[in-house]
């Protein structure tokens, strides 16, 4: 017992001793007390209570001061913070604090550490120093989590179990000979004799023939180009190393916590692509696991809220469809750009609520109190340097209130009839060695459609193409590389029965194995499009073509010819003039039942003329926005509960206010829309429909 709690009460049927806050959109972040000296506790405490703040994600990066030396536990510290979040009723997200190992740890065992692409070993001195495959490091940090679960499990401030933080993030890809022997292994498993294994990596070619299992490598640095299928299924075999440390983490939960959901925060950006969500979901299951991220807008690029939508999105479509959480994003300013702007005034409430407005069930940011000292004393916080007088901190009051008023659409589903199909083993393919074009970059057109679609005010889900593709009336497939048969095939059937298809050029090409598919491009897509490339012709860097009518298009074409589909837009100059650069194929109905309409896109267009292309489609496929005559520049959604409520989030991205044709109480400013709800610049409405 803790002493300072005498009754925690609790729900002791399931052991579970305190729910997850109900009734609001739970707000909060990391906290880190072990930055600060006992005296700032409960100060920290009566913030956090001034700013609704309900709940903390603790202990993180705790485990140097939770187990100072070998199997020496110093809990007393952090049985005084839980035990005070407990008072303040104050949910803890509490970590199994094995992020980042202590550096008794790294002197003992030096072998953890991850080696880099060039053999460089990877000191401690920063964080998550560590192998995913190392079975010491799952030693230690499973018997770390089984100390944290057998003295906190019954804590009435305990809501939620976090393992690790953002698993990949720095120490993946590791090419060290731990990885190399758990790589050997993973092969093994995967295509049981040599000879899967040398057909699989196409390893007649250069002579890399592999005759014993103890020859197989991580793709270390190489005189040329790596072997592709080597490299892509290294990739595989990091992304299921650190989720193997996840379930041993995890095992040790389930058995000395039951009861009590569990999360581990993915990393769902544009810019991270080391671990295949999709993969990693399929182990995460109800009740037990939560399915949460991090997201931070990247000031350079050229569209961050494109981004950050689609990402929400993407979450979206990992946690099936259903809510996640946020679990960190910035109040402003992140540390790790080259350069570091804050937010604007409102940027921190606009930025929460577009990821509720996609779903999101939680607002959590890194972190509590801005760091004095450490390398990210300049990241931004709920609680700035400058202490609670300051706008920002103001801001955060604010959002703590907004937060506070948002419980009731708690598990409500965001409305799509668009699926963007996003596949973690395309991704790799795409970033893999000798490729027709370096400007391909996976994500850019699956972005740039789904901003196309926002700016239409159409929602998109973000899926796996193994998901249930059946409901939609729309379904992208943009840069689907890599694509097995039986995604190609679930693709088709989803167009038979009746949603119309757009596939982007350079999809289809290869299998699984990134082994070409022959007979003409797009491979897989070919006879579903009705269309068939004998050569690619990428464009250069920064060459634009003309196409038909007043369009262009860049980064790609290549000699599309027609075999059922019909041109649409035409390449009227560059390497591929005379040939079409967008088409369609309707194909007569079989047996009653019209199968969808299939469009081949392949090219890069330019931004009006993929305005253009979206909204053809959105209109052949009898696809809806959100609320008809929504004004320009505010992004809309719609989430709907399972008893038929529904919200509208209007998130207004100008400088001007915006006023949106939706009727029903406006849950940010409290009153009734009487019809026309008016957006702040820059702000946001959460309207609940009469
Ligand atoms: C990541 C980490 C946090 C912090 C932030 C800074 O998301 O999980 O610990 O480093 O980045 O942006
Ligand atoms: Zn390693």
């Amino acid at each position: 017992m803790f002493g300072f709690v005498d009754n925690w009460g609790g729900d002791v049927e399931t052991g579970r001793m305190r729910d997850w806050p109900r009734g609001v959109i739970p707000f909060g972040g990391d906290y880190n007390p072990e930055q600060w000296p006992r005296e700032v506790w409960r100060e920290d405490i009566a913030a956090m209570q001034r700013a609704g703040v309900t709940f903390v994600s603790l202990g993180i990066f705790s485990w140097s001061w939770v187990e100072p030396s070998d199997g020496t536990y110093d809990f007393g510290w952090l049985d005084e913070v839980m035990g005070l979040l407990a008072a303040a009723d104050i949910a803890v997200d509490l970590a199994t604090a094995t992020a980042s190992p202590p550096m008794w740890l790294a002197q003992a065992h030096p072998e953890i550490a991850p080696i880099d692409h060039d053999g460089q070993r990877l000191w401690p001195g920063s964080r998550q120093a560590w192998c995913p495959s190392s079975a010491t490091f799952t030693a230690y940090a499973t018997r770390l989590a089984e100390a944290m679960a057998r003295r906190y499990h019954d804590h009435p401030a305990l809501a939620m179990w976090h393992i690790s933080n953002e698993y990949g993030c720095h120490n993946t890809p590791c090419f060290c000979d731990t990885c190399a022997d758990g790589f050997r292994d993973w092969l093994r498993q995967r295509y049981d004799s040599l000879d899967a294994l040398n057909e699989a990596w196409g390893a007649a070619f250069w002579s890399q023939r592999y005759a014993d299992w103890s020859q197989p490598l991580p793709p270390r640095r190489t005189p040329t180009f790596p072997n592709p299928g080597q490299t892509l299924d290294y990739r595989r075999y990091q992304s299921d190393a650190l989720l193997q440390q996840f379930l041993a983490e995890r095992a040790v939960l389930l058995e000395h916590s039951p009861g009590v959901p569990i999360t581990t925060n993915f990393m769902t950006m544009r810019h991270f692509s080391h671990l295949d969500y999709h993969r990693w979901a399929a182990h995460l299951t109800e009740p037990v696991d939560r399915i949460s991220t991090d997201h931070y807008v990247v000031d350079l690029l050229a569209d961050p809220w494109a981004e950050q939508a689609f990402c929400g999105d993407l979450t979206r479509g990992i946690a099936g469809g259903g809510p996640w959480l946020l679990m960190e994003h910035s109040t402003s300013a992140v540390n790790w750009q080259p350069v570091n702007r804050p937010k604007p005034v409102g940027g921190t409430i606009r930025d929460s609520l577009t990821h509720v407005a996609r779903g999101a069930d939680m607002i959590g940011f890194f972190q509590w109190r801005a760091s004095r000292a450490g390398a990210e004393k300049f990241h931004s916080a709920l609680l700035p340097h400058a202490g609670e007088d300051s706008a920002r901190f103001a801001e955060v009051c604010r959002l703590g209130e907004i937060a506070g008023r948002l419980g009731e659409v708690s598990g409500s589903r965001v409305e799509s009839q668009v699926a963007i199909l996003w596949d973690y083993d395309a991704q790799w393919a795409t970033q893999g060695p000798a490729l027709p074009s370096a400007q391909v970059q996976y994500p850019d057109l699956a972005i740039e459609i789904h901003r196309a679609l926002r700016e239409r005010h159409v929602p998109a889900d973000v899926v796996y193409p193994g998901a249930d593709l059946t409901a939609y009336r729309l379904i992208i497939v943009p840069t689907l590389y890599l694509v097995s048969d039986a995604h190609a095939a679930a693709i088709e059937a989803a167009v038979a029965t009746g949603a119309d298809v757009l596939v982007t050029y350079f999809s289809g090409i290869v299998d699984e194995r990134d082994h070409i598919r022959l007979g003409g491009y797009p491979g897989a897509f070919r006879e579903l499009l009705g269309v068939r490339s004998t050569e690619f012709a990428p464009l250069r860097p920064g060459e634009v073509v003309a196409l038909s009518g007043a369009h262009s298009g860049s980064v790609w074409s290549e000699d599309v010819a027609l075999a059922g589909a019909e041109a649409v837009l035409t390449f009227t100059e560059g390497p591929a003039a005379g040939h079409a650069a967008f088409t369609r194929y309707a194909v007569a109905p079989q047996g009653g039942s019209a199968s969808g309409v299939r469009w081949y896109l392949a090219t890069r267009p330019d931004r009006d003329t993929l305005a253009e292309i979206v909204g053809t489609l959105c209109a052949s496929a009898g696809v809806e926005p959100v609320l008809p005559g929504a004004p320009d520049g505010v992004d809309l959604t719609r989430r709907r509960a399972a008893d038929g409520r529904s919200w509208v989030f209007a998130i207004n991205h100008t400088d001007l206010a915006r006023t949106v044709p939706v009727t029903g109480v406006d849950l940010v400013t409290g009153r009734h829309t009487g019809g026309q709800c008016e957006v702040p610049a820059g702000g946001v409405a959460v309207v609940r429909e009469d």
